[in-house]
């Protein structure tokens, strides 16, 4: 299998605060990551950077994509080259409605009828014609996110904790939504990849994850399989997980 994405010593900050310290990590095409991590680990930093925000500043270390360097580029080059984000807590965007919004960036590659199938699908007809995000309860923004991934269509998705807030009932949804994206036969898009942050594993239930890491003091400390390591984190907390590694 090739690879699709490679970190190398990467090392970022925010502001004056150190928060990714030394991240190496890769991962092929088509594959499901999964990062696991306590809160403030740097998780959602590593997404935002890979995204290319400018507000996490890469202070050493190179990201690959597909091959190409793009540690340089900026937000709108790498979301060509075909990265996407589910953020963990998108922003209101008054003035642009959620349709508007889907009209351009899908940029005529799926059909009316599609996205309507997909709106239909994830609850979010009566949404359409509002502003972004605007009032959204938290598991119609989750679904939001994943509604414009869906029309996007980017090859690496970035989802950042896609239940959290979301009920029990649209959990299969949002997970079912994530499968599609990735082209879950893997037969007819076998190329598209995923890196997935969870806290409770519940999209585990729905999604197969390759692989999972964990992710602690801005850093990945630990890798295996996804389920084990959430039932040993589960039993033992993050650091008492990492026991095996000393
Ligand atoms: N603008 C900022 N100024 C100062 N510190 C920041 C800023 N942005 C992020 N941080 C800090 O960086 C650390 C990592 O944050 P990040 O959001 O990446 O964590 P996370 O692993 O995604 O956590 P969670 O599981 O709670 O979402 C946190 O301690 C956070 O407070
Ligand atoms: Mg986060």
């Amino acid at each position: 299998m090739q690879e699709m994405l490679r970190i190398e010593d990467l090392w970022v900050s925010v502001g004056n605060v150190q928060i990714l310290k030394g991240v190496n990590f890769s991962m092929n095409y088509g594959e499901v990551q999964v990062l696991f991590g306590p809160n403030g680990a740097g998780k959602t930093s590593l997404i935002m950077t890979l995204m290319g925000f400018p507000k996490y500043a890469i202070e050493q270390g190179r990201i690959y994509f597909k091959g190409q360097d793009i540690t340089d580029k900026d937000v709108y080059e790498r979301a060509k080259l075909g990265i996407g984000v589910s953020f963990q807590r998108p922003p209101t965007v008054r003035g642009v409605t959620l349709r508007k919004l889907i009209e351009i960036i899908s940029n005529d590659k799926v059909s009316k009828e599609k996205i309507l199938e997909f709106t239909e699908k994830l609850n979010l007809s009566g949404h359409l014609d509002r502003n972004l995000n605007e009032g959204f309860s938290g598991g119609e923004m989750k679904r939001s996110e994943l509604l414009q991934l869906m029309v996007q269509r980017p090859d690496l998705v970035l989802i950042d904790e896609p239940e959290s807030g979301v009920d029990i009932e649209n959990i299969a949804l949002v997970g079912e939504s994530i499968n599609r994206l990735l082209g879950k036969d893997r037969i007819k898009d076998p190329k598209r990849g995923a890196i997935i942050i969870t806290h409770t594993g519940y999209i585990l239930d729905y999604v197969n994850g390759d692989r999972g890491s964990i992710f602690l003091d801005g850093n990945i400390k630990c890798q295996g399989n996804p389920k084990d390591i959430l039932s040993e984190i589960k039993r033992s907390g993050y650091r008492g997980c990492l026991v095996c590694q000393e």
